[in-house]
C-alpha cells in the first residue's frame, strides 16, 4: 500500500498547533478523549475497551492515515487524510488513481469551540492541494453532526450531497448524511 502521507514535510506547523503522524505510541494520549462517548457519538467506530481502540487503530490501518494535532506539545484532537483513487471510466482509470483524499477531524472536547479543528483542518487542505498534489478533497458526516458540517463551511467546502436516512447510526437509526467537496483550483494559495 502506497503511503502517501510520506510526500508531507512533516510537522506542519499552523499558527498556533503543531500536525504530525500518529504512531502507535500516541494510542493512549488518542484515547483518553476517544474514550469520551460525545467523541464517538458520530464517529465511525466506539471501541470501548483500549484493546479495542488498538484493533481499531493499529491492525486495521487507521494510523497510517491520521495526523495528531498538537498544542504545546499536548495532543488536543487527530485528523485524517485518506487519499484515494476518484471514480473514472474504465479507458483512463489510471488518471484518476490517488487523486482525492477524504479529510476527517476530531478534537478532545477539552479544547472545542476554539477554532483548533477549524486551524487543522485548513491546514490539511493546504497539504492536500500542496505537497500531495491532489486535484479534490471531500469530507462526510452525519446530517445531524452541525459542529463538523459548520467545520467544512468554516473551510469554504461545498455541500455536494444531502443523502436521505442513507447511513445506520449505532443507536439502530437510519440517518440523514451530507458530503461535502472542494477542488484545488478553488483553494486561495
Ligand atoms: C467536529 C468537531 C471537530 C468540531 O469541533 P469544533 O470545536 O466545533 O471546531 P473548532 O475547533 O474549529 O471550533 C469552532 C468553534 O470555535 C469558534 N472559534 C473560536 N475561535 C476560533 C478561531 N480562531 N477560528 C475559528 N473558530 C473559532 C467558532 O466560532 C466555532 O464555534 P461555533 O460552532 O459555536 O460557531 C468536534 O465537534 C468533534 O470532535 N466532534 C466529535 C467527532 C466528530 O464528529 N468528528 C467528525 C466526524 S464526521
Amino acid at each position: 500500500m502506497t503511503d502517501h502521507l510520506t510526500a508531507i514535510d512533516w510537522p506542519v506547523r499552523t499558527g498556533r498547533l503543531v500536525l504530525r503522524r500518529a504512531r502507535e505510541a500516541d494510542l493512549d494520549a488518542i484515547w483518553a478523549y476517544r474514550r469520551d462517548p460525545s467523541v464517538t457519538h458520530w464517529l465511525s467506530a466506539a471501541p470501548s475497551t483500549i484493546e479495542a481502540h488498538r484493533v481499531s487503530f493499529v491492525e486495521r490501518g487507521h494510523l497510517a492515515h491520521m495526523v495528531l494535532v498538537e498544542l504545546d506539545g499536548v495532543v488536543v484532537g487527530d485528523a485524517m487524510i485518506r487519499v484515494e483513487d476518484a471514480w473514472a471510466q474504465a479507458e483512463v482509470a489510471v488518471g484518476a488513481r490517488g487523486t482525492q483524499a477524504e479529510l476527517g477531524w476530531t478534537i478532545d472536547p477539552a479544547y472545542a469551540g476554539r477554532g483548533y479543528a477549524t486551524e487543522a483542518a485548513r491546514a490539511l487542505v493546504d497539504v492536500s492541494f500542496g505537497a500531495l498534489g491532489l486535484r479534490r478533497v471531500y469530507a462526510l458526516c452525519f446530517a445531524d453532526n452541525e459542529p463538523s458540517w459548520r467545520l467544512m463551511e468554516r473551510l469554504g467546502m461545498r455541500r455536494e450531497q444531502y443523502l436521505v436516512k442513507e447511513s445506520l447510526h449505532r443507536s439502530g437509526d437510519w440517518l440523514d448524511a451530507v458530503g461535502y467537496a472542494l477542488l484545488a483550483e478553488e483553494w486561495p494559495r
